[in-house]
């Protein structure tokens, strides 16, 4: 299944996804790693052999037109599914239309709770003891479309922002190449959104124990 990944990041989602397809646990390839601005998700794509491209979008630049020119990007490596792997962007829904039920999102927090830029963050403010991640639809509101997958984190009284997102992200490393396994293998058809085969996820732990090794 060919795979764009759209990425504003550190990248790590990325790497995870890359690591899981090398190693037999994600049916899928890589096509095309584009980003909104310089990132690190680009250098290890490129260091990867896999092609890259950035359409910056500056301070009053043309939003509208932007978004044809990442879609065209896009577009141009045709792609059976679009992962945004921390994509920091929300998408205009021109762009959305032009990839319709085939671009994923991996958030970290458990949607309908805490969606935005700062789900870790909102979360602990917030005083919940479990939080996590979700893989979902990305329709034209703001991680709003519908889900696809959860696991769990707790939260610790020790936790800071960065340690709580850095739990949530370990999470994350699993489950969005799972999901991306489970749509490859049509385990999950995308056009319900429906679990053909709901035990897909069942050898992969969809709870994360607050000691991590
Ligand atoms: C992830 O935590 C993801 O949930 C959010 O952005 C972060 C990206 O991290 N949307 P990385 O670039 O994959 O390391």
């Amino acid at each position: 299944m060919r795979v764009v990944a759209l990425v504003s990041g550190q990248g790590s989602n990325l790497v995870a996804l890359l690591e899981a397809i090398d190693g037999g646990r994600c049916a899928a390839e890589v096509v095309l790693v584009a980003a909104d601005r310089p990132a690190r998700a680009i250098e290890l794509a490129a260091g990867r052999g896999i092609a890259t491209a950035t359409v910056p979008l500056r301070k009053g630049d043309d939003r509208a037109a932007w978004n044809h020119r990442l879609a065209d990007a896009v577009a141009a490596a045709r792609p059976e599914l679009v992962v945004l792997a921390g994509f920091m962007r929300v998408l205009a829904p021109s762009f959305v239309r032009r990839f319709p039920r085939r671009i994923v999102n991996v958030h970290p927090a458990l949607l309908p709770s805490f969606p935005g830029a700062n789900g870790a963050a909102d979360a602990l403010a917030a005083g919940v003891r479990i939080t996590g991640c979700t893989v979902h639809l990305v329709d034209e509101g703001v991680d709003t479309g519908p889900i696809l997958a959860q696991a769990a984190v707790p939260v610790s009284q020790a936790d800071d922002v960065m340690r709580l997102h850095k739990r949530i992200q370990r999470t994350e490393h699993r489950l969005l190449p799972a999901v991306v396994h489970a749509v490859a293998t049509g385990a999950l058809d995308l056009d319900g959104p429906t679990w053909r085969d709901e035990g897909a996820l069942s050898d992969m732990p969809l709870y994360a124990p607050l000691l991590v090794r």
